[in-house]
């Protein structure tokens, strides 16, 4: 396969803990529930991986203990083959972890993440990895990390002339140049609504988030929108794009965005148009929801490209 430049994605690694249950506990409610497991996840560490399954050649800025979990986040770099040299190993603090309920019966979760070693990311750090970060097709970051780290980020990879993918997840208010500083910006409709102030449940209310974002800066807006697809939106592009219908083969929405997001990112790096990159990336996220966990529940290229055909040819 062609591997283009680098794709440098800044965020955090936590371990994944993910209980499932007929439905959730109420307050002060102990129940057994139907099942456990432990894996790999945090939003940015789930990108890198959707993103080097896709094919892109990936690296990956965060901090994690030097503990179990610090253990998992490295050997899952190296499983994968994601570059790994701007991932610190730090003794002071515990890697981070995430405490996902999912409600089997209504496919809903909820979550709460700590994320531990990565906090202690600085802005400076990103200039340690400015080397790293100038040699990238795109630098993508998510809000698991401090905003001004975040920030740092979006400016060095600016200042290098590498485009950038701000998915702000989970919402969390932004300093106004972040938006000016974001080639793409990819909210779900619950993050767009919190940004933009307005609710986002239609493809009009998301064109309206859009117009908002790209009034504060962006340059490209990319809303999504579940399974009701994509709402994309720049200066020459005004396009809803319809989400794949897996019907009953969804399993677990945990990670979707993710996925979408590393897929979206690694299209974007192959030179694909943008229509085409966020199909990719609403491809991505199909396969994802059909398989449990969230890193590995990410598709590798032949199968995304296999449902991408599927499609074409109906
Ligand atoms: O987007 C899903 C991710 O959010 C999970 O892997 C969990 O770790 C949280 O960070």
């Amino acid at each position: 396969m062609k591997m283009s430049k680098p794709i440098s994605i800044l965020g955090i690694f936590v371990a994944d803990l993910t209980f499932r249950s007929n439905r959730m506990p109420r307050q002060g409610e102990t129940f057994i529930g139907n099942s456990f497991k432990l894996g790999p996840g945090g939003k940015g560490s789930n990108q890198a991986v959707a993103a080097r399954r896709a094919g892109a050649k990936t690296m990956f800025i965060t901090k994690v203990g030097k503990d179990t979990f610090g253990e998992m986040a490295m050997k899952l770099y190296a499983d994968e083959g994601i570059n790994s040299e701007f991932v610190w190993e730090i003794p002071k603090n515990s890697t981070g972890a995430a405490a996902i309920m999912v409600n089997e019966e209504s496919g809903d979760n909820a979550i709460i993440v700590v994320p531990g070693a990565a906090d202690e990311l600085v802005p400076d750090d990103l200039e340690d990895a400015e080397a790293g970060i100038a040699e990238c097709a795109y630098f993508m970051a998510s809000l698991e990390v401090p905003i001004p780290v975040m920030q740092r980020g979006l400016e060095v990879a600016k200042r290098n002339g590498v485009p950038t993918i701000l998915n702000p997840a989970p919402a969390a208010i932004l300093p106004d140049e972040v938006y000016g500083l974001s080639d793409y910006f990819t909210p779900n409709e619950t993050e767009a609504s919190m940004l933009a102030g307005i609710p986002v449940e239609t493809v009009e209310q998301a064109r309206d988030a859009a117009k908002v974002f790209m009034d504060r800066g962006v340059d490209t807006v990319v809303i999504t929108l579940g399974e009701n697809g994509a709402y994309v939106r720049n200066s020459e592009i005004r396009q809803h794009v319809p989400a794949f219908d897996m019907g009953d083969k969804v399993l677990e929405t945990t990670g979707a965005g993710d996925a979408f997001n590393g897929g979206f990112a690694h299209a974007l790096a192959e030179g694909m148009p943008l229509i085409d990159a966020v199909r990719f990336g609403s491809a991505t996220a199909a396969i994802s929801v059909t398989r449990l966990g969230t890193a590995p529940a990410m598709p590798y290229n032949n199968e995304i490209q296999q449902l991408l055909d599927s499609q074409n040819t109906q």
